[in-house]
């Protein structure tokens, strides 16, 4: 059996039929040019019977889109085959994916028919497509929950019909991985001509189940796996192409099977679909959540800093995260944050790390996780430390109906200066109150606030321009607190007055 698994993408189709999710015909070439680059073998563009802009869009992505193989869904309805053939004119290679239900429920409750009949018309559908394309997909709905017998029959019945590929559903998500395994494996050993069409997955993700299922497919001899991005899919979803991807590569040594797939590639696809389709990726989702990679307790984080294979099994760069895995949380030691200003290029003596530590764990406690922007604020205030003029203490009160009040407190050479005034605003009072201490006739030209905001918990860089004896000076401030960020930012540039 070939070691090779084809990769069937139904992002566009399956994957499309979540509610809100709906993509213009635009964004779905967007979508098909990425999977192009990805590397999948089959694209199922859409259901060219279900509305006009699906008929377009599989027009459309056959125009756009090179190598990969063009997929239209139809019913086992002549009329819908019609449609697909007519959307399918302009691919390079078109397959029609055809089919109906197989289970008892689908035979005797959807369909209102019988066993024998739905046989014929299953392969009456196949022998109809095949008029059209030589690449014909013969799906039985509800697979998962079909006889094993009578799906035999079904599936030797439309590979003689001329189906290359069959598609084994578990269209409600009912299978164990053993139980599916089984079903694939019964098939492969007991009908007839099976070596004449590839085997393939489609599963649902109701319990939680659809990679397991779809490894335990491949592991039996199914080789074709279809999958969407991020697992997006009616209901729970469908199997995610990543995680049956990085599966099958990471246990490469145990499974002994390869796909196309440009890993690298996995991550900004999953970004791509997730802003189009106005899907979130739930944060702890394998592979691509923002939680897959990233390390908080400290122990984790020093093993991995030690060695990455310590805590990780896939090298983030593998599926295109480039970001640190180490986030900055109150539970990092020394080690991480050492490590994150090494990237940011901030070389510290032993003693500036220690005073840039005891900030950080200050900041973690009231942050849930520091960002870049926070460390580089940490190693701002370190070097404050060298400054003539601090701010000691500083207190503001303000409110709806209240007039804003401020008290500072600065540190001036090393003795103490306080002062009130009120204000406009905080920021006003706050401010009133410094020039009270420094006496300087400073002009405030210009006052910059910059919310570098994700969050309410984010800090504020403030920007100030003063102007003291016909000179300008800059000065800088952040933090969490608005209000100091902007004291900061003022004593800064008045620490840089010579006079
Ligand atoms: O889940 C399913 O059974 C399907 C078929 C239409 C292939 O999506
Ligand atoms: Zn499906």
């Amino acid at each position: 059996m070939s070691d090779r698994l084809y990769i069937f993408d139904t992002t566009l189709r399956d994957g499309e039929q979540v509610p809100g999710c709906q993509l213009n015909t635009v964004e779905k070439i967007e979508v098909a040019k990425a999977l192009e680059e990805l590397g999948v073998d089959v694209i199922e563009a859409g259901f060219p019977i279900s509305s006009p802009g699906d008929f377009k869009s599989v027009v459309e992505i056959s125009k756009a889109v090179t190598w990969p193989t063009i997929c239209a869904l139809t019913r086992a309805v002549e009329k819908d085959i019609d449609v697909a053939a007519e959307a399918l004119k302009y691919a390079k290679k078109g397959r029609i994916h055809t089919g109906i239900g197989t289970s008892f429920y689908h035979i005797h409750h959807k369909l209102n028919s019988n066993p024998d009949e739905i046989l014929e018309r299953a392969v009456r559908a196949v022998k109809y497509a095949k008029k059209y394309v030589e690449d014909v997909e013969f799906y039985a709905e509800d697979a998962g929950r079909t006889d094993n017998e009578y799906l035999a029959r079904v599936v030797e019945a439309v590979i003689k019909a001329g189906a290359t590929v069959v598609n084994i559903p578990d269209t409600t998500g009912y299978t164990m991985p053993y139980e599916f395994g089984e079903k694939i494996k019964y098939l492969i050993d007991n009908v007839r001509g099976v070596e004449n069409a590839i085997i393939s997955t489609h599963c649902h993700n109701d319990l939680g189940m659809a990679t397991a299922n779809t490894i335990s497919g491949i592991i039996n001899g199914a080789r074709q796996a279809e999958v969407t991005i991020n697992g997006i899919g009616e209901r729970a979803g469908n199997t995610s192409l990543e995680e049956v991807v990085m599966t099958l590569k990471s246990r490469y040594k145990v499974l002994g099977i390869d796909t196309n797939i440009n890993t690298k590639n996995i991550y900004k696809t999953s970004r791509m679909v997730s802003n189009l389709m106005n899907m979130p990726v739930q944060p702890n989702k394998a592979i691509v959540g923002r939680n897959a990679f990233a390390h908080s307790s400290g122990i984790h984080q020093d093993g991995v800093l030690k060695n990455r294979e310590n805590y990780e099994i896939i090298d983030p760069t593998e599926v295109g995260i480039n970001e640190s895995s180490i986030v900055l949380t109150a539970r990092s030691g020394r080690a991480a944050l050492k490590h994150r200003l090494e990237i940011l290029g901030y070389e510290l003596t032993k003693e500036q790390l220690e005073d840039v530590y005891t900030k950080f764990l200050d900041l973690a406690d009231k942050k849930k996780d520091i960002r870049d922007d926070d460390v580089a604020m940490l190693v701002d205030d370190a070097e404050k430390k060298e400054r003539r003029i601090k701010l000691d203490f500083l207190q503001v009160v303000t409110g709806k109906t209240l007039q804003p009040m401020a008290s500072v407190r600065l540190d001036i050479a090393g003795e103490k200066f306080d002062a009130t005034a009120s204000g406009n605003g905080p920021v006003d009072a706050a401010i009133r109150a410094v020039k009270q201490i420094v006496k300087r006739q400073v002009i405030l030209e210009e006052f910059l606030i910059q919310a570098i905001t994700r969050g309410s918990d984010d800090v504020g860089k403030v920007h100030m321009e003063l102007e003291y004896d016909n000179v300008k000076y800059y000065g800088f401030g952040v933090n969490t607190d608005i209000i100091t960020a902007s004291v900061e930012a003022f004593l800064d540039a008045i620490n840089k007055m010579k006079v």
